[in-house]
């Protein structure tokens, strides 16, 4: 018998349980979606009359929350009672890697993930289809069945409830969100029961060809979901590796990425290379892998895996070295224009940002930087980089050969040009592209730089205004 679904719960208001749940509700007007978070803060920007407010930043987010929020869609703290109400749990929520104890610095902590099965366990009624949504280690369903099954599971009127224990990963990726879920390539639903395999897949049908839905058993569903990321973030460490052999040899990485991704085996996609992969799923992810190939004596499998996120850190560090090198071997009171903050493009997103790394490098050798990002905020800023911002007096008073760096949010784009010896596109938004040279050469200090990371301007746009230029992977001038 296949359940039928009127109520879902989604735990977790997230950049994944946030977009998820909206399309969801979107797609499926008969479906009462329930989003709850215990952070009341992040619910309440999720109900903001204002939808420039909401807590993430997605392109067709705000036009779907508009329509369907307090209609079928909404954004509560009542955990406890919209577990209650629920046919589907999905389980969205955050599973960073465990800074201490067994597995420290690979493993993920999957305390929120245990807390959560067991508000399920304590608070479901009747039947209950439980989702894993969050990415998690392999073997994790084996853990939330053995807490559902194992806890006092009888309601006030003495009625067992019962579970069943799915895995359906998330494939979406940040700042084409929505189009990803409204579009997915598949869809992976990993399970042991077909009745509640196909009440899941009943949702998805409202929209996903049915050639698109995949099932598989549960292990298979999460590894293949730690296996895509793993393999993405492998090709960016690839590219990168390439992009520095480019540089010292006079090749063009753009060109290479082209020949080689003419091979319909190879593919042309995930072939940019730039400062390094962000985001809070990769090196976690690959972590996890690595933690798990040591727990089954496959060493060797985990330092190749490993190795993928070493490279990585390698890539930003070689580019903060070589701002370092080419502001004549230091960068102590110079000021820096930072020129996006966002892991990439189209998201408010910094988890794992190659920013990060890069800005603390030069901030420690002394650099003054002006940080612009269109959607990254000056306090998440702040948080990442453990420094408070500075007032614009405060840099552009400095006296150089102080060996403390300091930062400035920068709003306008072009102010950010002001008196700075070098430009450092980190993030490919759009109107970095697009940048009127002729002006920012004119507010720049003489020699300067731009060094652009992610290649989205050409050392033609440079050339007539006496600007030195870098750009990663390119080594024809
Ligand atoms: C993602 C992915 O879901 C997951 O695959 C990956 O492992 C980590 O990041 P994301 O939606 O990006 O999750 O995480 P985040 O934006 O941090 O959202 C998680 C939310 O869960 C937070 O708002 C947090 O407050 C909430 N939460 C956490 C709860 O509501 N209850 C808890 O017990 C723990
Ligand atoms: C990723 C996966 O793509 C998605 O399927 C999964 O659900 C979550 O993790 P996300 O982290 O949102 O999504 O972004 P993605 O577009 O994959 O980019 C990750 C990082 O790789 C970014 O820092 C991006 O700038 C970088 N990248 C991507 C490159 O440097 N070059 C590329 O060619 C592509």
């Amino acid at each position: 018998m296949i359940p039928e679904i009127k109520n879902i719960c989604c735990i977790g208001a997230g950049y994944v349980g946030g977009p998820t749940m909206s399309v969801i509700a979107e797609k499926c007007p008969h479906i009462k979606v329930n989003v709850v978070d215990t952070n009341k803060k992040r619910i309440d920007l999720w109900n903001s009359k204002n939808l420039n407010n909401l807590p993430i930043y997605e392109p067709g987010l705000k036009s779907i929350i508009k329509k369907c929020r307090g209609k079928n869609l909404f954004f509560t703290v009542n955990t406890e009672l919209e577990i209650k109400k629920a046919d589907m749990i999905f389980i969205s929520v955050n599973t960073p890697t465990k800074t201490k104890g067994l597995g420290a610095g690979q493993a993920s902590d999957l305390k929120w993930v245990e807390l959560c099965a067991r508000q399920v366990a304590q608070f479901g009624t009747g039947h209950t289809i439980v989702v894993e949504k969050s990415t998690l280690p392999v073997k994790t369903a084996e853990v939330i069945k053995s807490i559902l099954e194992n806890s006092n599971t009888e309601n006030t009127n003495n009625i067992k409830s019962t579970f069943h224990v799915l895995s359906n990963p998330e494939f979406l990726a940040e700042g084409s969100a929505i189009n990803d879920l409204k579009n997915p390539d598949r869809v992976l639903i990993g399970g042991d029961n077909n009745g509640a395999i196909m009440a899941l897949n009943s949702i998805y049908s409202y929209w996903v060809p049915k050639e698109k839905i995949l099932h598989t058993n549960i292990w298979s569903s999460e590894l293949a979901k730690l296996t895509a990321n793993a393999f993405l973030a492998q090709r960016i460490s690839s590219i990168n590796s390439i992009a520095a052999i480019c540089e010292v040899t006079g090749a063009d990485i753009s060109e290479v990425s082209r020949a080689i991704g003419s091979d319909t085996r190879i593919g042309s996609k995930f072939l940019d290379s730039g400062p390094g992969f962000g985001g809070s799923c990769f090196k976690k992810d690959i972590l996890n892998l690595v933690y798990l190939c040591k727990y089954y004596d496959l060493h060797e499998v985990g330092r190749f895996w490993e190795s993928v996120v070493e490279l990585n850190s390698w890539n930003q560090n070689r580019i903060s070295n070589l701002i370092i090198k080419k502001l004549f071997g230091t960068v102590n009171g110079k000021k820096i224009y930072i020129m996006g903050f966002a892991f990439k493009a189209n998201t408010n997103d910094t988890r794992e940002s190659a920013a990060i790394k890069i800005c603390k490098d030069l901030l420690n050798e002394g650099a003054l930087l002006y940080i612009n990002d269109p959607k990254v905020i000056p306090a998440q800023i702040s948080e990442v980089l453990g420094m408070n911002e500075s007032n614009k007096k405060e840099i552009t008073e400095k006296k150089d050969l102080e060996n403390e760096g300091k930062w400035h949010f920068i709003k306008n784009v072009v102010d950010g040009f002001h008196d700075a010896d070098a430009a450092v596109i980190l993030t490919e938004w759009e109107q970095y592209g697009k940048i009127n040279w002729e002006i920012a050469s004119k507010l720049m200090r003489k020699p300067s730089w731009v060094f652009d990371t992610r290649s989205i301007i050409s050392a033609n746009d440079l050339r007539k205004y006496n600007i030195n230029f870098w750009k990663i992977g390119d080594g024809t001038h």
